[in-house]
């Protein structure tokens, strides 16, 4: 009989629920070792069972946050559902296959990476910033919403469900942040309302470099459960807060972070082509940008290599910045870069 209180970090447990499942093949035992690093899933990695090594997640309720933050485990079936879509919009083995989801349970497994791999947001924090690495990680988002937005109509349909980029990122970033830092309301208010009107193709919302894994030979992207039919600036200034947080907090690295952020930019946009909302997409992602670095260091989910300085500093800058958006991303990245050369 099969407890309905699976805890796939317990190996008994997850052995069980395998097994009662029909998922556990002719294995007679596995391995299980513990992921680390997310904080809205118990994952873990299982060797030994017939398919070779699957990765194994399972939603939670209460994320494992300093601030209490919940959401429904069903975003497990978002993640199970761009599993799938992803083998079409990204360029082969751009993200892992999916062996099963169990909805009951909100369990899904996938293919493991294979070692060796590295994850990129760990080699950007050590200055592994590699061109090839930045450039791929551009490319990949711009060629996801171009081939999301040729597909709109079937997008449209499979991820219709907007609920958890409503609550873990309008809401808990921008809304939550707006209550924080009370002179950047106006601006987060706006910014939520264009966001929610702007359903144009497939867009991840965890478009981070903790999210990728670099093999020797491509990047691959994870951690799907907050994508949805909605706003691609959302994608472009999420991860262009990666990397201008990375260099505010590195200054030895800098203009190499801010040179990424400019790579980054050009090949999202030739990866992107002339889909016809190329052309208006750059005040949005500067909005995007804005936003997010602001979020990250005063929403309910921050950025931990930051200290308090840092974070004020930040804050202050991005207030500062919000009322006159500058026209281009270069251009912000050049404002912000002075703001933070003007503090030193
Ligand atoms: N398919 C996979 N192969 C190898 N490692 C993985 C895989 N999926 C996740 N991981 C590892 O587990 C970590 C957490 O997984 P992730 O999907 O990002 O979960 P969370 O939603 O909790 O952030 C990743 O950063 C990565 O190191
Ligand atoms: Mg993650």
């Amino acid at each position: 009989m099969l407890s309905p209180l699976v805890n796939v970090e317990d190996p008994a447990s997850l052995a069980a629920y395998l097994r009662a499942t029909g998922h556990l093949g002719s294995a007679a035992s596995i391995r299980v070792q513990v992921l680390g690093g997310g904080v809205s899933n118990r994952t873990v990695l299982i060797t030994g069972v017939d398919g070779g090594a699957w990765v194994v997640k399972q939603a939670l309720e209460k994320l494992r946050t300093n601030i209490d933050w919940f959401s429904s485990p069903e975003r497990i079936l978002v993640e199970a559902a761009a599993l799938k879509i992803l083998q079409v919009l990204a360029p082969p083995g751009c993200t892992p296959a999916l062996i099963f989801e169990d909805p009951q349970r909100f369990i899904i497994a996938m293919q493991a990476v294979p070692q060796p791999h590295e994850n990129f947001k760990a080699a950007l924090l050590q200055g592994h910033i590699d061109a090839e690495r930045i450039a791929a990680f551009g490319r990949l988002l711009g060629t996801i919403h171009r081939r999301g937005w040729q597909r709109r109509a079937q997008i449209r349909t499979l991820f219709s469900r907007r609920d958890f980029f409503e609550t873990l990122r309008l809401e808990a970033y921008y809304a939550f942040s707006g209550q924080q830092v009370p002179s950047a309301a106006g601006f987060l208010h706006h910014l939520i309302e264009r966001t929610r009107a702007r359903q144009i193709t497939f867009t991840h919302g965890d478009y981070s470099p903790k999210n990728v894994l670099l093999r020797p030979e491509r990047i691959i992207l994870l951690d799907h459960e907050t994508s949805h039919f909605g706003d691609p600036a959302f994608d472009i200034g999420f991860a262009m807060t990666h990397l201008l947080s990375k260099a505010h907090h590195l200054p030895p690295w800098r203009a190499r972070f801010v040179q990424a952020a400019r790579l980054f930019w050009d090949e999202y946009r030739r990866a992107c082509g002339d889909v016809p909302w190329a052309g208006e997409l750059e005040p949005y992602a500067v909005r995007h940008t804005l936003g997010c670095l602001l979020a990250r260091v005063a929403g309910r989910s921050r950025l931990e290599y930051m200290n308090a300085h840092e974070r004020a500093l930040q804050t202050e800058i991005v207030t500062r910045m919000m009322p006159h958006p500058p026209a281009t991303l270069p251009a912000l990245l050049e404002e912000f870069v002075a703001h933070l050369a003007a503090s030193a």
